[in-house]
């Protein structure tokens, strides 16, 4: 039987989303059903379908007492609401349901474990959030929360680490059947610590070891891990708050790092060996993995960045969407990402140039080339660049997109710094909110591949076959089509353009 605060949710969200046009949103990214959408939970693929939970507050469009959103799809492109999955209900989770992630267990049934969240007093008045692990099981839809949680308490914990950051539970199945689970928290040092918990039923969990430690090298507290085996590495995702940038990585105040090392799966085992930032635009976080039935490790993230959150009317419809589904390779030593092949599917009038010179009569600052057929706000755009004179090679190449007489998004290549910015300001911002990032590439010779996604209000720009990715959501109006290119020296570019259809 749901609970009053569940049937609520289901209720407000059937009526609300009917007053949502398609065309207000974006047509293959994932929103909210209505209201306020943050981190990926729960992303997997049960009974035929890969289905996405969210955390949700659909009452206004602003961070509020958590929910768990539901959706599913086959492609991971077109998207089905379900109603939504639990509710903050119980008093271990009074204050909130918070991230976590699912699995089918033997017998069929769906397991979701997340973060229960309890507000207390602990003394003078003082109040504080102590966080606890929950479990619901379910046949995709409605799921009944366990009679015997919190499955995982503070007591099970290091000595000294905290019961208020002990949070985002991922869950994964061994080969033997046993089930462990993957869990954010801070050790003594107000650092970030991965916790590892191991149990025959996912149901009874005891504690294994520290799975990996920050030491307060990246951020501190380390939110949302994901871990996975991939092309024979360990690979370690987490979201770490509140970190210091370095060179050309970790910008994003609550950013993202991706740890790759050794693993060996039988001690349950992680050796660190290198690490980068997942994605290196302004809008991207908390991201979960899923493999696919075909074996794909597929990675979606939130499409934002927690610091801007703060800066629209709460009253709009829907705020927050996940990034475009992302398939994920290791190549030495690094992730890269590519969007899922389905996204293939969607393409539709193809327009393609070779050979298009820029930086000299036309295609130049003063006089920006724009092409017959390139343009629009759901695409996917690929650029290949090379430079004409190999010995002399341009300083700077714009392409910039969402333009119209006011407004444009540009995207930056300095070869000679091997530098790729992108610049949001004329995006029809009216907030002094991050605008800018750059991205250190590979590329010194001035040749670059970038692909770009578009989708009414976003960009992501996969470069150099995806080993670097830069996120933005962008905030112009959909009028605002054009597209241009220049470069202050010679310069050769193929484009192949098509339009994507939801
Ligand atoms: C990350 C996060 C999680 C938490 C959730 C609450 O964005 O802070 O650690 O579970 O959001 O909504």
């Amino acid at each position: 039987m749901n609970s009053q605060t569940l049937r609520e949710a289901r209720k407000y969200e059937d009526i609300y989303e009917k007053l949502i046009k398609e065309e207000d949103r974006p047509a293959f990214h994932l929103t909210p059903r209505v209201g306020w959408m943050n981190d990926p939970n729960g992303f997997c693929y049960h009974e035929g379908k890969y289905h996405m939970f969210y955390q949700y507050h659909p009452y206004t469009a602003e961070w509020g007492p958590m929910h768990w959103g539901h959706a599913v799809s086959d492609d991971l492109l077109h998207w089905e609401f379900l109603p939504a999955a639990l509710a903050p209900d119980e008093y271990y989770d009074k204050d909130g349901c918070f991230s976590g992630s699912a699995i089918t267990l033997e017998d069929g049934r769906h397991l979701l474990i997340y973060t229960g969240v309890m507000n207390r007093e602990v003394e003078n008045g003082l109040r504080r959030d102590f966080q606890v692990q929950c479990v619901a099981i379910g046949d995709g839809i409605d799921y009944v929360k366990y009679d015997q949680n919190p499955v995982m308490t503070s007591d099970l914990i290091p000595e000294g680490s905290s019961p208020y950051d002990f949070r985002d539970p991922k869950i994964c199945r061994k080969s033997d059947g046993t089930y462990r689970c993957y869990v954010g928290n801070r050790p003594e040092d107000g650092s970030g610590q991965i916790l590892l918990f191991k149990s025959e039923d996912a149901l009874h969990w005891e504690f294994e070891k520290v799975f990996a430690s920050n030491r307060n090298r990246y951020g501190k507290m380390w939110e949302c891990p994901d871990f996975f085996a991939l092309d024979g590495k360990g690979v370690l995702l987490v979201s770490p708050q509140d970190m210091l940038p370095e060179g050309f990585e970790y910008h994003n105040g609550n950013g993202t790092v991706c740890v790759i090392g050794d693993y060996d799966d039988a001690s349950d085992t992680f050796t660190e060996e290198c690490n980068q930032a997942i994605d290196y635009g302004i809008d991207f976080y908390a991201p979960q993995t899923v493999l696919s039935p075909d074996g794909r490790r597929i990675m979606i993230g939130w499409m934002q960045n927690w610091d801007t959150t703060g800066f629209h009317d709460i009253h709009e419809p829907w705020y927050g969407q996940m990034s475009i589904p992302r398939e994920l390779s290791v190549r030495d030593g690094r992730l890269y990402q590519k969007p899922i092949r389905e996204l293939d599917g969607l393409r539709t009038h193809k327009t393609e140039y070779k050979n298009v010179a820029l930086g000299e009569e036309s295609g130049t600052a003063a006089n920006p080339l724009t092409l017959y057929g390139i343009s629009g706000r759901r695409i996917d755009m690929e650029l290949k660049l090379r430079p004409l004179d190999h010995d002399k090679i341009y300083h700077r190449f714009i392409v910039s997109v969402a333009q119209n007489a006011d407004c444009h998004t540009d995207i930056g290549f300095r070869p000679q710094e091997s530098i790729v910015k992108i610049d949001r300001k004329f995006s029809g911002s009216r907030r002094a909110i991050i605008h800018q990032r750059r991205a250190k590439v590979a590329s010194t010779d001035g040749c670059l591949n970038m692909r770009i996604i578009m989708d009414r209000f976003s960009v992501e720009i996969f470069l150099e076959d995806g080993r670097e990715v830069m996120t933005a959501k962008i905030f112009t109006e959909q009028e605002a089509e054009g597209i241009s290119f220049w470069s202050d020296g010679k310069v050769l570019m193929d484009v192949v353009k098509y339009d994507l259809i939801g």
